[in-house]
């Protein structure tokens, strides 16, 4: 098993290994323990005989962003008191992104704070949600407006659950995957993580589980060294939201259910290009290169949207100021800059 250590303000270790469920269940159970988990409605569909989760200590919550709401956060807490958990116990996300960042915002105001373990089960999760402590829920004026940082306590990322992810999520977190490729030297990487990419096209689309451990493995040392040097997003860690100020706008124009997230993501890296070339921050063939890798991975452009909209919608976005919105822009060679537009 391979351990990488997450020295936030509170430190904790990101484990990643391939493993049969039923020994995953031993490190994340320990018996005896007190919990509630609150899982996907298809994990649970999946795994739900070998996770041998007790009905009452389950939370299974229905797949869609719409779930991160209210009522969900507040049925979550409800079920935790009704187990009389205390602080020493645990609240475990077994899921994807909305899992994670609907468990991690109800654990962080459960009794001002209770443990918290994350166990992803998409690629999306794997290489971002789980690591980095944002949690969030939605509300009619947008996306992870009501949410605070709060870092788990352990990450459990087992490849083996991505056998079975749907093509469509599975493309969704290749999405956050090539936006690391492109932020990668912000990040203080050297894995040249665009080549990885443009050379382990056929095994990261056949979903190569040693590939796969790799890209896990590159993402969350890139996300570990920005977290660890700017925890709430003061500055640095802005450069994680490349591609997200259009591509949130994407997804709120579209009601969360047209595209999923990595592609609205993709659309956002696209934008930012045709952005930075216009700002004669990129040049033309570093445009090219960036296009083509996208396409190479099978995402298609998307249809132009009503600019008056996005641009209102853009304002919302939690980095936009009274002075302008706040865009992530590439530059040179997986290098990004953050402008204010
Ligand atoms: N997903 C962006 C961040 O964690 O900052």
């Amino acid at each position: 098993m391979s351990e990488i250590r997450v020295n936030t303000s509170k430190a904790y270790s990101v484990y990643i290994e391939s493993e049969p469920i039923e020994s995953l269940r031993k490190k994340f159970l320990p018996e005896n323990s007190k919990y509630l988990a609150v899982i996907s409605e298809k994990v649970e569909k999946l795994y739900g005989r070998l996770l041998n989760i007790p009905k009452s200590n389950k939370y299974v919550l229905k797949d869609g962003e719409e779930q991160k709401n209210f009522k969900n956060y507040l049925s979550i807490l409800d079920r935790a008191f009704k187990l009389r958990l205390t602080r020493k116990d645990s609240f475990i996300a077994i899921g994807g992104g909305v899992v994670g960042d609907l468990t991690g915002f109800a654990a962080s105001t459960y009794m001002r704070g209770i443990k918290y373990i994350q166990v992803p089960t998409t690629l999306l999760a794997c290489v971002d949600s789980s690591v980095g402590g944002k949690t969030a829920i939605n509300t009619k004026y947008g996306k992870n407006l009501i949410g605070c940082f709060y870092q788990p306590d352990v990450v459990y990322i087992n490849p083996m659950f991505l056998k079975t992810l749907d093509e469509k999520q599975y493309k969704s977190g290749l999405g956050e995957v090539i936006k690391y490729g492109f932020i990668e030297k912000n990040c203080f990487g050297d894995y040249n993580l665009l080549n990885f990419l443009s050379e382990k096209q056929t095994q990261i689309i056949n979903r190569d589980e040693k590939t796969l451990s790799d890209l896990i493995h590159i993402c969350i040392n890139l996300k570990k060294s920005v977290t660890e040097r700017d925890e709430r997003e003061a500055d640095l860690r802005r450069v994680l939201n490349f591609g997200h100020t259009f591509g949130h706008a994407i997804e709120r124009i579209t009601n969360y259910k047209k595209y999923t997230h990595g592609e609205a993501v993709v659309e956002g890296i696209r934008y930012a290009f045709e952005l930075a070339l216009k700002k004669g921050m990129a040049d033309e063939s570093y445009r090219f290169f960036a296009l083509d890798l996208i396409k190479k991975y099978g995402y298609k452009e998307l249809p132009k949207f009503d600019t008056d909209k996005m641009n209102n919608l853009m304002k919302l976005d939690k980095k936009a100021n009274s002075s302008g919105i706040c865009f992530v822009l590439p530059c040179e060679y997986a290098t990004v800059k953050i402008c204010e537009i």
